[in-house]
């Protein structure tokens, strides 16, 4: 029997708790996963924050009571709790911070404030061992990171968006094709009926020597392609092979130069089924979350707690609060 860890996260607009279990050979098991994704913001176009913080104090309890019933346990079962601190809207975060800095008061066991981006490339645990060397790529509404992690819990940015993330940019193109929201979903199904021929896009720093990312250029020409009449499923079906190019294209550039073999792919935009087949054709080890484990959960925060107790990592401090802003590689921590 293994331990079971308790993640939590509430960084944005969705409310995730999960469970994981540990064994004691590292391997690990995702027991539940429960997300209550919340509605409010639709009507205003963005995520409102002191909505998201209402919505999260709302819900936690009974997305608890969820995550717990869909793993078979009870609250005396979980023998350490992780949370996410940051990156992410400060009111939101504090709700899922707290919350799990009083389980574990309450219940007696160890803290882990966990990096939400740490929990993103974690989440493809749920899928293979993850064991470094190898570069991870973090796709989500809110990022576009590629990392090289050297070691286990060690991480060197490697390249960046430089403006919109990637997921951020299929949502407006969804937009502007009047596709609806989410967009990446609305794209990837709309991209099987169009043709990813129909419109010409050039491809963004092309010749750049570093591993950065860039969106608002196939984003300008995109609502250019839709003024001058394209259809919505051509725009889908080319912006989509666009953007999967630049992604796959990228990280492969700095697979070579890293001399790494193992990519992660991870953050909702890893659900996108062009850029899993893109990657397939790469000839590099590509690990992707499980389903499910791809966009904002708590399973990925308690694989991030799971490989810090794996590891040997300390306890957080209960005194460890919120951030907004907080680079992976400033919370590099080598396993000693
Ligand atoms: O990881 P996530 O839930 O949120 C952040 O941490 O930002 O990612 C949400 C993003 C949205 O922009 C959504 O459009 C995108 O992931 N996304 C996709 C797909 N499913 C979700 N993008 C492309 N293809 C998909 N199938
Ligand atoms: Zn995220």
């Amino acid at each position: 029997m293994g331990l079971k860890i308790l993640g939590i996260d509430t960084s944005c607009d969705d409310t995730g708790v999960g469970v994981v279990e540990l064994a004691p050979d590292g391997t690990v098991k995702v027991l539940a996963n429960r997300v209550w994704s919340q509605t409010v913001h639709a009507t205003y176009g963005g995520v409102m924050p002191e909505l998201a913080s209402r919505e999260h104090v709302e819900r936690i309890d009974s997305i608890l009571g969820e995550a717990l019933a869909e793993a078979g346990l009870s609250l005396g079962d979980i023998g350490a709790v992780a949370a996410t601190s940051g990156p992410g809207l400060v009111g939101a975060l504090l709700v899922g911070l707290m919350y799990g800095k009083g389980l574990t008061q309450a219940l007696g066991v160890p803290f882990y404030a966990a990096h939400h981006l740490e929990g993103h490339i974690y989440a493809a645990a749920s899928e293979a061992a993850l064991s470094a060397p190898y570069l991870a790529l973090v796709v989500s509404g809110g990022h576009t990171h590629l990392f090289d992690v050297p070691q286990s819990g060690e991480y060197v940015l490697v390249g960046a968006t430089k403006d919109d993330a990637a997921g951020e940019a299929f949502d407006k193109v969804a937009r502007l094709a009047g596709l609806g929201y989410p967009g990446g979903p609305a794209i990837s199904e709309a991209a099987k009926q169009g043709d990813p021929n129909a419109v010409m896009f050039k491809e963004p720093l092309k010749g750049q020597k570093a591993f950065d990312f860039s969106f608002s250029g196939l984003k300008t020409a995109a609502l250019l392609a839709h003024r001058a009449g394209a259809a919505p499923a051509d725009l889908a079906a080319s912006f989509q092979r666009a953007a999967v190019q630049f992604l796959v294209g990228t990280t492969v550039r700095a697979a070579e130069s890293y001399g790494r073999k193992t990519v992660v792919v991870s953050g909702g935009v890893a659900a996108n089924a062009a850029l899993r087949e893109a990657f397939a054709a790469t000839g590099l080890k590509v690990v992707f979350p499980a389903k499910g484990l791809n966009t904002d959960n708590g399973a990925m925060i308690a694989l991030a707690g799971a490989a810090a107790l794996h590891t040997g990592r300390a306890a957080s401090p209960l005194t460890v609060g919120a951030e907004a802003y907080a680079p992976l590689t400033a919370v590099s921590h080598r396993s000693a």
